[in-house]
């Protein structure tokens, strides 16, 4: 049995150095959005050429949140006096200045932000470490591919961001999902580790097979289910996570933590139409007409699941914040070398 070993996980910092994902791209239009990521307050903002912003949530004049703005053009216009502000962060117009007086010497910081696969991704650390191979977005490849059907849940989560990874990670808690879960019986067979990333492969039995063109509503109708066995595959790659589950599924979570008690956290589904064979040969139109009719036809299983999953995760932060020195007990090695993985991240800043 393993003991949890590393008390001060559950107060751990983040990683500065990676992609973190802030929001959906669709959460950003023509009004500025404020989001906190590990306690930086952040506007996000779309100019109007199209293209995403990320600057520090606070205008230099009085430190009022430049987020309750407006855009002008390219720029960030403050509600207060209308001071206006570049992508750069950098200040470029006072609308009351004299002209014997110069615009003040004022820098905003400005965060690397990039829009990919529908979702805003933001780099909060040291910009030198931005060409590191190993610090680029993760990217979700099967947002724009035809073959894949999405559904996203966002999660928000009173709790550290620890204790979220270590609920996707163990497999064991299928218990509680009962009817909303695509897998049972899971057992772990094998676990890999390497500097930024825990790979747990189990072996499962799943409800769902999407081989038909109505197998989808598997998904709803709970009776057309039959188990069989399939490989279930979930992997920290700090600081996200994805999951497969056989070649029918894959499921990812885009982390945002905010701070010590609170995470929040994007989670994706995906049902793969690979089986459909003929699908794939009809014109990219009637594909895309299909991938996009289909958006969301997992909602009410993934919210379902991320109801239950929050649940229990408020009363572990909870229990943690009123005796943070009650021993907890862990079967599952997977759950140790997720905290060691966060514990090594945080070192490494
Ligand atoms: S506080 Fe922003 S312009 Fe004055
Ligand atoms: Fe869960």
């Amino acid at each position: 049995m393993l003991e949890q070993e590393n008390p001060s996980i559950r107060t751990c910092p983040i990683n500065r150095n990676h992609w973190y994902v802030v929001a959906r791209s669709c959460e950003v239009k023509a009004q500025p959005i404020s989001i906190t990521l590990w306690y930086q307050k952040i506007v996000i903002y779309r100019d109007q050429a199209g293209m995403i912003h990320a600057l520090e949530d606070s205008c230099p004049h009085r430190l009022v949140k430049l987020s309750q703005g407006a855009i002008v053009g390219n720029e960030i216009e403050c509600a207060y006096h209308g001071w206006r502000f570049n992508g750069e962060g950098k200040c470029t117009l006072i609308p009351y200045l004299n002209e014997n007086q110069k615009l003040p010497p004022c820098q905003i910081r400005s965060y690397p932000v990039q829009e990919l696969d529908g979702f805003i991704w933001v780099f909060p650390g040291d910009k030198n470490y931005l060409n590191q191979e190993s610090v680029q977005p993760m990217g979700v490849p099967e947002w724009e591919h035809l073959n894949y059907i999405a559904t996203v849940s966002i999660i928000d989560c009173p709790s550290h961001f620890s204790f979220l990874i270590e609920n996707l990670m163990d497999m064991y808690h299928g218990h509680l999902h009962d009817n909303y879960q695509a897998w049972t019986s899971a057992k772990l067979q094998n676990l890999s580790v390497n500097l930024n990333r825990v790979d747990a492969y189990y072996d499962a039995q799943s409800y769902y097979t999407i081989d038909k063109i109505w197998s989808i509503s598997q998904l709803f109708l709970p009776p057309l289910r039959r188990l069989h066995p399939e490989p279930l595959t979930v992997s920290y790659l700090y600081p996200h996570w994805v999951s497969t589950l056989g070649k029918d599924f894959k499921i990812y979570c885009l982390f945002c933590p905010v701070h010590e008690t609170y995470t929040r956290a994007y989670l994706i589904h995906f049902t793969s139409l690979h089986a459909f064979w003929r699908l794939h040969k009809l014109p990219i139109w009637f594909r895309r007409w299909i991938k996009e009719s289909l958006f969301g036809c997992a909602q009410k299983m993934l919210d379902g699941l991320v109801r239950q999953d929050i649940t229990m995760i408020a009363q572990e932060q909870e229990a943690y914040l009123n005796s943070s020195a009650q021993k907890s007990y862990e079967l599952n090695p997977t759950i140790y070398q997720v905290q060691k993985l966060i514990l090594k991240q945080a070192e490494t800043v």
